[in-house]
């Protein structure tokens, strides 16, 4: 197969400034992990520790196969939305392996606010429950959980994609034949108390394991009953008398160990349905894209110099090299299996826009993965390009992208604007997942565009009032409307709301990429049925 040659020049000083922007912004990523990592203040994780409750990134890993890799999903959602709480929204969830089957775990951190959904733990929750569904993976949610987080109500209760959605999916999925399973670690009340009501099997650590709809306070604000919370809803009383759970631990350890023992008794696991060739690194060293990356959006990527870091042996069959030069296409293989990639190369031009098309439509016949690279400032615009149709070759291209039901993942690897980011696979075209690397921005466009659009009307305002401003206060208007757009174009403002499934380094894009074509692999193929493109 060709292969891209690269021309880089490390000696270079573009390489040097762009690696030293890069290790910036790599070192925000670390220092962000870690706090989510951490879990809750010191005080309440020893607590955690004096109730015989295992830290909750050791309950995943107690139920992961060991040496097995865990790809967690969300883990900066909600950062720096809630005071006092770290990166994660008291949530880990993510894909591993258990018993040697490829499940989705969800795990509530009770060391963060007891473990409380806020809005964006509802959001995490879902989105967890969404890729284990259209992966038809096992959901093993670990449940110590207090519900809802009280103050941040209108995020949690009345509308779809909150807490109620949780309850919807897990109906829905078992109706799909996903199974579920709870294990219940903590006390679970209310809302967490649902969740594992709705699994197929539960598992409860006695002695600190609770579920109840009202704890004892509530009940005895109601009813005026006291009860102790061992009888309202200890693991004795569900397992034997009310029979909400079925099988008993006597501590997090056996829990987890009686967890693995039902997943290896679900049944036959799925075997991949496309043949993984031997994984072959790239013919360069990926750390060199992080002096590839252009810390000056005025200078563009070398993109292509970028996808010979990605792609086995860098071997690229392009597919129309000539024509529509701006969006690179064309077949690879990525850790061995077979993949459709999207690049772009410059601005989307017609020509660029009909070959999209044209390249996902033969992607989708011959039932191969899409994977969409993304950094593009948008569509070309002027009266050139409006002539050529391109209103028409772009709705074509998003035709083409939105119907496709191959698997579909996108990676923002540098900027990604308006019609831009739509139609190279952005989130409300559902990707099956979708990561930014901490480069990345994206808006509707960027700052200084935003800034000078904003001016220009304010100015012809002012000429409709026969008003005038000088320089500064130009200069005064546009300062926060750039601000705004600053922050928001920020890769982990995309992925505090979930926008994005994660920030990752270019140098783990291979590894978390191989995983989720290893589980979409296994799912069954979906017919794609285009939508009308407009010739
Ligand atoms: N909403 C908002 N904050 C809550 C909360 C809730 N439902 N439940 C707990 N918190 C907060 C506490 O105020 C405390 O905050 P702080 O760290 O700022 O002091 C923190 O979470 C930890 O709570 P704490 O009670 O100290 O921890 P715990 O491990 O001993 O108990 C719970 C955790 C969840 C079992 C217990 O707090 C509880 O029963 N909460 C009420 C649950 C409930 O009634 N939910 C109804 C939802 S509809």
């Amino acid at each position: 197969m060709p292969v891209l040659k690269s021309t880089l020049d490390k000696s270079s000083e573009a390489f040097a400034e762009n690696y030293t922007a890069f290790k910036e912004r790599q070192k925000e990523l670390q220092e962000l992990r870690t706090r989510q990592k951490m879990g809750g203040p010191e005080k309440v994780r020893d607590r955690h520790l004096k109730r015989g409750k295992l830290p909750p990134r050791d309950r995943v890993e107690g139920l992961l196969d060991p040496g097995s890799p865990f790809l967690e999903l969300g883990e900066l959602a909600g950062y720096g939305k809630y005071e006092n709480v770290p990166p994660g929204a008291s949530l880990i969830t993510g894909i591993g392996l258990i018993s040697g089957r490829l499940c989705m775990i969800i795990a509530n951190d009770s060391t963060v606010k007891g473990g409380t959904y806020f809005g964006m733990t509802c959001k995490k929750h879902v989105r967890a429950q969404h890729i284990a569904w259209n992966n038809r993976l096992p959901c093993i949610t670990l449940v110590d959980s207090g519900g809802a987080f009280l103050p941040d109500m209108e995020n949690i209760f009345p509308d779809e994609g909150q807490f109620g959605s949780i309850f919807h999916n897990q109906v829905g999925m078992s109706g799909d034949d996903i199974p579920q399973i709870a294990v219940v670690m903590g006390p679970c009340t209310a809302g967490g108390a649902y969740i594992p009501s709705l699994c197929d099997e539960v598992v409860i650590v006695r002695g600190q394991g609770f579920m109840y709809l009202g704890g004892p306070e509530l009940t005895f604000a109601a009813t005026g009953e006291e009860v102790d919370a061992e009888t309202l809803g200890g693991a004795k009383m569900h397992s034997s008398i009310s029979g909400v759970t079925d099988h008993i631990a006597e501590n997090d350890e056996h829990a987890l160990s009686i967890t693995r023992e039902i997943v290896s008794h679900l049944g036959e696991a799925p075997l991949p349905r496309k043949t993984q060739e031997k994984p072959v690194p790239p013919l360069y060293p990926i750390e060199e894209i992080y002096g590839l990356l252009s810390h000056n959006p005025k200078i563009p990527t070398d993109n292509r110099e970028i996808l010979a870091r990605l792609i086995d042996g860098s071997e690229f069959h392009e597919f129309k090299p000539l024509y529509g030069d701006t969006l690179m296409t064309g077949f690879a293989r990525l850790y061995g299996h077979e993949i459709g990639i999207l690049a772009n190369d410059g601005v989307l031009f017609t020509e660029s826009a009909n070959k999209a098309a044209h390249f996902i439509n033969l992607c989708c016949q011959r039932d191969i993965p899409l994977l969409f690279l993304v950094d593009v400032t948008g569509f070309m615009v002027g009266r050139e390009a409006e002539q050529a149709g391109i209103a028409k070759a772009g709705a074509k291209m998003i035709t083409a992208m939105s119907s496709a039901r191959v698997p579909k993942f996108t990676v923002i690897t540098g900027g990604s604007y308006g019609a831009g980011y739509l139609s190279m696979l952005g989130r409300p075209f559902q990707p099956d997942a979708m990561f930014m690397w901490p480069n990345a921005r994206s808006a509707i466009m960027g700052p200084e565009q935003a800034a000078s659009v904003m001016a220009q009307i304010r100015a012809r305002i002012n000429t409709e009032e026969s008003k005038s401003w000088t320089a500064q206060e130009e200069e005064a208007f546009k300062a926060p409307v750039r601000k705004i757009y600053e922050d928001f174009q920020n890769a982990y403002n995309y992925a505090s709301n979930l926008w994005v499934d994660g920030v990752i380094d270019p140098c783990e894009t291979r590894e978390v990429l191989a995983l989720l074509l290893d589980v979409a692999s296994r799912r069954p193929k979906s017919e794609t049925n285009f939508g009308v493109f407009r010739i």
